[in-house]
């Protein structure tokens, strides 16, 4: 079986509130997406990648960390779910190939963290996904703001990205959360509506997902890198 990569980078950055949507940010002269698409390129095996773009804004399609030959681009879709379809239909592969999921607005990705995950999915041949153990205290609140439990922290964890699934499975999964019209944010959600299990791996902190302003700083940081 091959093994697949997809960028969602279809989004319109709206909780960052920046000039441009966030994956077109730059931290040490490069784009988020560039280098999340460089580090999902550096895995070893790493067959194609494809990337979902805005319909209304291809200027991805220029830069020049995304010129290797095994990307291909295509049109995302209103939710990431419907991007992320998307591009599973556009991968030219087989139902048993693997495919890994990985947001652009992740840059801090350490190659590492990928290559645990591969490693454990691929000895346990079922699909897994990256996630922080927490470690603050979790409340559940009513609609008051009045606390209605403590959550058992020992079990809640922090979904990151890469999700890595079965092609054909995935492909199935997201397409029944779709028809079923269940909201799913990431591919594990989908994976989990079908019944299948899924692994949790231990990520990175530095695999944050850039989402408010703040966060570009933070992002530039593990990086070791200048915003911009
Ligand atoms: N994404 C996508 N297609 C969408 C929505 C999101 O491909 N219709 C992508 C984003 O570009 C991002 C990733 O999915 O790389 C994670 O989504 P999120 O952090 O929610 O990004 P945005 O939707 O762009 O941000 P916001 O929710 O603040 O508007
Ligand atoms: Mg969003």
């Amino acid at each position: 079986a091959s093994l697949h990569g997809v960028i969602p980078a279809a989004g319109t950055g709206s909780r960052m509130a920046a000039d441009r949507p966030k994956q077109y940010l730059q931290i040490g002269g490069h784009t988020l997406l560039e280098i999340s698409a460089q580090t999902l390129l550096r895995v070893p095996g790493m067959a194609s990648l494809t990337i979902a773009l805005h319909p209304q804004d291809d200027r991805a399609r220029g830069l020049p960390l995304l010129q290797d030959p095994r990307i291909r681009f295509t049109v995302g879709g209103e939710e990431r779910a419907d991007s992320v379809l998307a591009a599973l239909l556009a991968i030219t592969g087989t139902e048993d190939d693997w495919v890994l999921v990985h947001d652009a607005a992740r840059p801090g990705l350490p190659l590492a963290a990928a290559q645990r995950l591969i490693e454990r999915v691929l000895a346990a041949g079922r699909g897994g996904i990256l996630a922080l153990p927490l470690v603050d205290t979790i409340k559940r609140a009513d609609r008051e703001g009045l606390i209605e439990a403590t959550l058992e922290r020992d079990r809640l964890w922090r979904a990151q990205t890469p999700q890595m699934f079965r092609l054909g499975e995935l492909t199935a999964a997201l397409q029944q959360a779709a028809a079923s019209g269940q909201g799913v944010t990431d591919e594990a959600s989908a994976m989990e509506l079908a019944g299948h299990p899924v692994q949790l791996v231990p990520g990175s902190p530095a695999n944050l997902k850039v989402t408010l302003p703040e966060d570009l700083a933070l992002a530039a940081w593990y990086l070791g890198a200048k915003e911009g």
